[in-house]
């Protein structure tokens, strides 16, 4: 990308297991943003550069093979020379990044990463290494339970790669102690958790990972950052079936249901807003757009648009699609705050011709 005179980019932290869905969620955030991408890997649009971690890897494949030593442990990463990167682009100054090459599992040539107004640092360990957390002004954890987790790799890899169940799971339970190590800890340092386990609601045994509990875990922070509420009273407890009563939404087997709730997150007090089910069309996701409050559109029906936009993306017909778009919304939203600069989008007028 050509080199442009910013002074200083805003830098998000994005943590999650590998397969947890970030790069949907970044295809998300682009569009949010007004960029477009395919690839989260790749620097993307014209406001913001991504940043994949595991660049920083300082095992390549066969080093960690030989040494026993996973992506996951600290010790197969870079932490220092991450800090130190992230500060430079921070300051306005471009960098040499390593390359981690997956197709072949080396370490590649350096690449030069120049500043951009948005910088999304995506990874295993974004906030792990307090050096590295000084540079990141808003901070994400991608928390997907283990069961869905499961489900999900599950499918993907029998279906696009052919891999045997039993592996599947034994790769999955192999991961584990270190993930609970090295990735897991980093929730206690993240301004918003988006966290997804199995359904709570009444659904045939075994179809429980198939449905999804969704929650956007807002926690106290440090950086500005004002939590999405539902209704008139910010701190007031709700639970909602926007399925029942006249006029209602539609929804499909089993339902949906939406809660509003504060509870402690770790050490810190939170806001919670609980999407649990399934949506039936996703243009009547209007009607629980207009319950929620703060949520940094820029016009009522922008969040129902976002959703239409992204139809055909995992999680488009339930509360984890809705909940990363309102995240994307936030970054928005703290991107213009910390830099007073305004990010200009198409008008309400184009809504039903330009999804
Ligand atoms: P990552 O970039 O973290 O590896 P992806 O966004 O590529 O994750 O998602 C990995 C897979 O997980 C997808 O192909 C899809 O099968 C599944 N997945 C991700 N997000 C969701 C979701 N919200 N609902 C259902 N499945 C999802
Ligand atoms: C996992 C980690 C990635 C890491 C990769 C390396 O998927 O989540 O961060 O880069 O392993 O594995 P590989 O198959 O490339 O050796």
């Amino acid at each position: 990308m050509a080199q442009k005179n910013i002074q200083r980019p805003v830098i998000f932290g994005v943590a999650a297991d590998s397969g947890c869905g970030k790069s949907t969620f970044l295809r998300r955030v682009n569009a949010i943003f007004g960029t477009t991408t395919s690839k989260a890997h790749t620097p993307t649009g014209d406001l913001i550069t991504t940043i994949c971690l595991d660049d920083f890897h300082t095992l390549d494949r066969t080093g960690r093979a030989d040494t026993g030593i996973s992506a996951l442990d600290v010790r197969a990463n870079n932490f220092a020379l991450m800090a130190d990167q992230l500060k430079a682009l921070k300051q306005g100054r471009a960098i040499k990044k390593p390359i981690y090459n997956h197709d072949t599992g080396a370490i590649d040539p350096v690449e030069t990463i120049h500043p951009n107004h948005i910088i999304i640092v995506e990874g295993l360990h974004p906030m792990l290494d307090k050096d590295v957390i000084e540079s990141l002004d808003f901070t994400f954890y991608i928390d997907v339970s283990d069961p869905v987790k499961k489900a999900w790799k599950i499918e993907r890899d029998m279906v696009e790669r052919g891999h045997k169940k039993e592996d599947i799971i034994a790769s999955i339970e192999s991961r584990k102690p270190d993930f609970e190590k090295f990735v897991e800890p980093q929730k206690a340092n993240a301004d918003v958790i988006i966290s997804i386990e199995p359904t709570k609601l009444d659904v045939a045994p075994g179809e429980e990972t198939k449905y999804l509990n969704t929650r956007l875990i807002q926690r106290e922070n440090q950086h500005g950052i004002r939590p999405v509420y539902m209704f008139e009273e910010e701190g007031s407890t709700v639970d909602w079936d926007p399925c029942a009563g006249p006029g209602a939404m539609a929804c499909p087997y089993p339902g949906t249901r939406v809660r509003y709730y504060n509870e402690m997150s770790g050490e810190k007090h939170a806001h919670v807003l609980e999407v649990d089910g399934v949506f039936g069309e996703t243009e009547e996701l209007f009607f629980i757009e207009e319950r929620l409050s703060n949520t940094n559109t820029k016009y009522f029906g922008e969040l129902t648009k976002q959703m239409l936009k992204n139809k055909a993306a995992p999680g488009s017909g339930d509360g984890s699609g809705l909940i990363q778009a309102l995240v994307a919304l936030k970054m928005r939203e703290s991107y213009e705050r910390f830099t007073g600069r305004t990010i200009q989008i198409p008008k309400w007028g184009l809504f039903l011709d330009d999804y």
